[in-house]
């Protein structure tokens, strides 16, 4: 398919586990003109994820992958075959993807994480950073490598923590902020 700004449009896949705003924001963002990404495929490790309802919401299809097992990512590269899936958009996707996978994609997945990474890999952003009592924190979009949250970084927003702040107000902050940046790290990426 190409859009009337003539560049091709790449058929991405995007993996949750959870509620999926920001799933929602970016099937937004791919149905804009501006937009060189379609999402033809949303993949869930849980059955019971609230995202998958986006599914219903935007016609998209849904897979539901038991990432436990071995055989999951080979069934996922076999669907990415059928519907000429390029890129993958890592979203509150809560699993580890084998070496092997990545490798496959290499540069062409990407994570978004709610910290300014490389501060706070991993869970718990925004308790730790608050223990720490920083001043801010933020998120951070960048490419998946095998190390977790360790890929190189697209592009970040900083979000100031304030005084009273919570875990809970400070993720819906930064949640907010996360919505507007990955769109615009995708454009990065595409050079746009
Ligand atoms: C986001 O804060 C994301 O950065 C983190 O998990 C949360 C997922 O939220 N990895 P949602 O499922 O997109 O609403």
């Amino acid at each position: 398919m190409v859009k009337s700004t003539g560049y091709k449009i790449v058929k991405t896949a995007v993996f949750i586990s959870g509620t999926g705003s920001n799933l929602k924001s970016l099937i937004r963002f791919s149905r804009t003109n501006q937009s060189p990404i379609s999402i033809d495929l949303i993949v869930s490790s849980n059955p019971k994820a609230k995202g998958l309802k986006y599914g219903k919401i935007f016609k998209i299809r849904k897979e539901i992958f038991n990432f436990e097992k071995n055989q999951s990512e080979n069934k996922i590269l076999a669907t990415f075959k059928r519907y000429n899936i390029e890129m993958i958009f890592l979203a509150g996707f809560m699993k580890i993807l084998s070496k092997n996978f990545i490798t496959k994609f290499k540069g062409k997945i990407l994570n978004i994480h709610p910290s300014l990474l490389p501060k706070y890999k991993g869970l718990n952003t925004h308790q730790r950073a608050l223990d720490n009592n920083e001043k801010y924190s933020g998120c951070t979009v960048h490419f998946v490598n095998s190390k977790l949250d360790s890929g190189k970084i697209i592009l970040q927003k900083k979000v100031k923590i304030s005084k009273n702040e919570t875990k809970n107000s400070l993720a819906k902050k930064i949640l907010a902020q996360e919505h507007k940046l990955y769109p615009k790290a995708i454009l990065k990426v595409f050079n746009l």
